[in-house]
């Protein structure tokens, strides 16, 4: 645990530098939290100070360390079947398609470390079975993204799953894996993790997606960049599609182009 204190100016720094790179609004409550966690990777570079720091991820040389610091000023949080209303709802609509000739396609646009993309899959899986389906999990964050592709959780933090979809979806780890669950390779195979940073413009490449999960990463975002966000996300959307937000966040001031259809579940016309 690192020692090292923050300045005022240098907090500042960080928080200007990360609301430039991700949107994100960085409370001064968030002093205490950020300079643990940055406090460590300046000690393990063996730097005497935060600014030190703040001009090397700045300074354009080091894009592999501006990301560590990226990694580090976001925050992770997720687990499976989080809200899970939003995962009836999925359900519902992706009987509604079942049939269907063209895929189904699920984006979980902040997927964190890919417990609600594998949360998505289940249910896909349960609902089309083989037919075509999809899941794109993306982040700003590789370290989160790196975790996600593994699909290897420790047991504990996959209480939500539903017991039957764990049995037919996940694999217990024995001997030296005791403790940690798997997702199956079938499932892994059908969702795949991306970097996309939400402030930016977005890559065509993503296509257009039946369901939208954006959820738990606006409370991190003023209202403008909110506005930037949903917009960019939303052109991802097709028509009829679902858009669904965390339960602590709202678009009201946001957005009206899509109709609320439930608490934070929104269609577009
Ligand atoms: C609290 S997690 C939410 C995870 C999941 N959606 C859930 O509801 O459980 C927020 C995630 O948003 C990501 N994030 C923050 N700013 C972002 C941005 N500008 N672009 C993409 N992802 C971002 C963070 O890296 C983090 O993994």
């Amino acid at each position: 645990m690192s020692t090292l204190a923050i300045s005022d100016q240098e907090f500042s720094q960080f928080q200007q530098f990360i609301h430039r790179v991700a949107g994100i609004h960085l409370s001064s409550a968030k002093k205490a939290l950020i300079c643990g966690r940055l406090g460590n990777r300046v000690a393990q570079k063996g730097m005497a100070s935060f600014g030190e720091y703040f001009r090397l991820i700045t300074s354009g040389h080091a894009p592999a360390e501006t990301q560590v610091a990226v990694d580090l000023l976001t925050t992770n949080e997720t687990y499976f079947f989080r809200e899970s209303k939003h995962f009836d709802l999925l359900r519902q609509h992706a009987s509604a398609a079942r049939g269907r000739a063209e895929p189904f396609r699920v984006w979980s646009a902040a997927s964190s470390s890919g417990e609600e993309a594998y949360s998505i899959a289940m249910v896909l899986a349960d609902v089309l079975e083989e037919g075509p389906w999809e899941i794109v999990g993306s982040d700003i964050s590789t370290r989160v993204l790196d975790r996600a592709r593994t699909g290897h959780y420790v047991e504990m933090r996959t209480r939500n799953i539903p017991p039957a979809y764990l049995k037919r979806f996940c694999l217990k780890g024995t001997g030296s894996q005791a403790g940690t669950v798997l997702v199956s390779k079938a499932l892994r195979g059908r969702v795949g993790f991306t970097q996309v940073n939400l402030n930016e413009t977005l890559p065509a490449a993503l296509g257009r997606f039946d369901v939208i999960f954006l959820r738990n990463v606006m409370i991190y975002f003023n209202n403008d960049t909110k506005r930037q966000v949903v917009g960019r996300v939303l052109e991802h959307l097709r028509p009829g599609g679902y858009f669904l937000i965390g339960h602590s966040e709202s678009l009201n001031d946001i957005c009206d182009s899509v109709e609320q259809v439930a608490p934070s579940s929104y269609r577009k016309p």
